[in-house]
C-alpha cells in the first residue's frame, strides 16, 4: 500500500522503529476533576483526601523530563530519530461553547491523542475536557510531516462536544456490585450520542485494528473508526475485557509484540468468544506475572493501575523496552526471546502512563500484512445511495 519511503509509515506496534515521538512533562498540572474523570489521591483516605488542582511542582516535572529524557537517548543509541512536541501553557482555564474547565493536562502521553495507521495520522476525538485541545503540541509536527510527504494522509477525527449532556455521571457512583452486574452492557461514563475515542485504545496489527470499548471510547467511536477505515482496507474490531471496571487505554491490557504474539493481562479476560480471532490465525496469547507494586504502592498522584507494569514499547520485533523495576515480567520477555533493554520510568506514571503511552510511533519498518486471514469480518453493510 505505501512505499517505505515515506515518512508517516507504521501499520502495527512491533516492526522495527525508525521515528517516533516522546512526550515532554513541561507546563503539566495536575488532572481537573470533570464530569469523564474523577482523579483520587493513592493514600488510605484517598476517597476523601482532595485532589490537588494547578500546576504541577517544578521539582516533580523536572524528575518526569529527567526519565522522558532517558527514553529518548536510549531510542537514539538504537538508531531511532526522536522528536518532542512544544508544551504550551496549560494552566490558564479553557472555556469553549460549551464546557468549561479550570486547567489542561500535560502532554506526555501522545498515544493517547495521535496515532499513525498507514500513511495516516488521525488525531483523535478525546473523551475528557481537559485535554480537548492536547492535539495542539503535535501540530507543528503534523505540519511538517503534511509539508514533506506528500503521500501522507491527514485526518482530525470530529471533535465532540464535551457538554454535560455528553457525560452519565451516575456512573461514578456505581458500587462494585453493580458495576459487576452491567460488565456486558459497555456503558461506562460516556453515553452513546455523540463520536468518541482516545488514541490509545487502538492497537494495530497490520490490515486489523483492535479497539477497546471504554471509558474512553464508546461505540459511536468505533462506529466512526469503521467508516473511515473500512475503506481504507482495514477490519475493525471491537474488543472488550468485562472484569476492567474502569477501561481506558487498550496498552495495559493487550499489548502485541510480535506477529503472533500477545501479552495479556491475567486480570483482564478477553469477552468469551473474542480470543477466537487470534486463536484461529495462530496467535499466542501469554498472561504476563503480577507487576512489582500492588496499586495501593503506585505513585500517589498516578491515576493508572499497577498494570502500568505491561505497558512496554518494541523497538522491534525482538527489542523490548521495559521500566526497570518490573524484572518478573523482564524475565518472561527473555524467556520468550526478546533482547529487553530496562529504563526507569516511575516518575512518568502520574502524567498518564509508562512508555507505550509516551510515545507516538510515526515510522516503523515494514507494510500492511493480513495476519488475520482466517476471520468472518463483516463490514458494514453500505446500502445504495440515493442522491437528492
Ligand atoms: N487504564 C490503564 C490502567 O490503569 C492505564 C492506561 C494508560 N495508557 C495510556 N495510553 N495512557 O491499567
Amino acid at each position: 500500500m505505501s512505499r517505505p519511503t515515506n515518512l508517516v509509515n507504521s501499520w502495527n506496534e512491533w516492526d522495527p522503529l525508525r521515528e517516533i515521538v516522546v512526550g515532554v512533562a513541561d507546563n503539566a498540572c495536575f488532572e481537573p476533576t470533570e464530569p469523564g474523570h474523577r482523579p483520587q489521591l493513592r493514600t488510605p483516605d484517598g476517597g476523601s483526601a482532595p485532589f490537588p488542582t494547578g500546576p504541577k511542582p517544578a521539582e516533580m516535572i523536572e524528575r518526569a523530563n529527567e526519565q522522558l529524557d532517558g527514553l529518548v537517548r536510549l531510542l537514539e543509541s538504537q538508531g531511532v530519530t526522536v522528536h518532542r512536541p512544544v508544551a504550551p501553557d496549560l494552566a490558564s482555564p479553557l472555556r469553549t461553547p460549551d464546557f468549561q474547565v479550570e486547567n489542561q493536562y500535560c502532554v506526555v502521553c501522545p498515544r493517547d491523542v495521535m496515532i499513525t495507521l498507514g500513511n495516516e495520522i488521525i488525531e483523535a476525538t478525546m473523551s475528557r475536557r481537559a485535554r480537548y485541545f492536547e492535539y495542539q503540541a503535535y501540530r507543528k509536527l503534523v505540519y511538517s510531516y503534511w509539508n514533506n510527504d506528500p503521500g501522507m494522509v491527514w485526518t482530525v477525527a470530529p471533535k465532540p462536544s464535551m457538554a454535560d449532556s455528553m457525560y452519565r455521571q451516575e456512573f461514578w457512583e456505581w458500587p462494585l456490585e453493580e458495576r459487576h452486574r452491567r460488565m456486558h452492557s459497555s456503558e461506562f461514563c460516556v453515553t452513546q450520542d455523540e463520536v468518541v475515542f482516545d488514541a490509545a485504545d487502538i492497537s494495530r496489527f497490520g490490515r486489523d485494528i483492535v479497539v477497546q470499548e471504554s471509558m474512553t471510547t464508546n461505540r459511536s467511536g468505533i462506529h466512526w473508526l469503521k467508516r473511515h477505515l473500512e475503506p481504507r482496507g482495514f477490519r475493525v474490531h471491537p474488543v472488550h475485557f468485562p472484569l476492567d471496571f474502569f477501561p481506558s487505554h487498550i496498552d495495559c491490557t493487550f499489548v502485541p509484540l510480535r506477529p503472533g504474539l500477545v501479552l495479556t493481562n491475567p486480570e483482564r479476560p478477553l469477552r468469551e468468544g473474542e480470543e477466537q480471532l487470534f486463536l484461529r490465525n495462530g496467535w499466542e496469547l501469554v498472561d504476563v506475572p503480577q507487576p512489582t507494586s500492588t496499586n495501593d504502592e503506585m505513585p500517589k498522584y498516578c491515576q493508572s493501575s499497577k498494570w502500568l507494569s505491561m505497558n512496554v514499547l518494541s523497538i522491534s520485533p525482538t527489542k523490548v523496552v521495559c521500566e526497570e523495576r518490573e524484572k518478573p515480567l523482564q524475565d518472561l520477555l527473555d524467556k520468550l526471546g526478546f533482547e529487553v533493554f530496562p529504563v526507569p520510568f516511575r516518575d512518568v506514571f502520574e502524567y498518564g502512563g509508562s512508555l507505550h503511552c509516551a510515545t507516538w510511533d510515526v515510522n516503523r519498518e515494514g507494510t500492511a500484512e493480513d495476519y488475520f486471514p482466517v476471520n468472518d469480518y463483516r463490514p458494514l453493510a453500505e446500502g445504495p445511495r440515493i442522491l437528492g
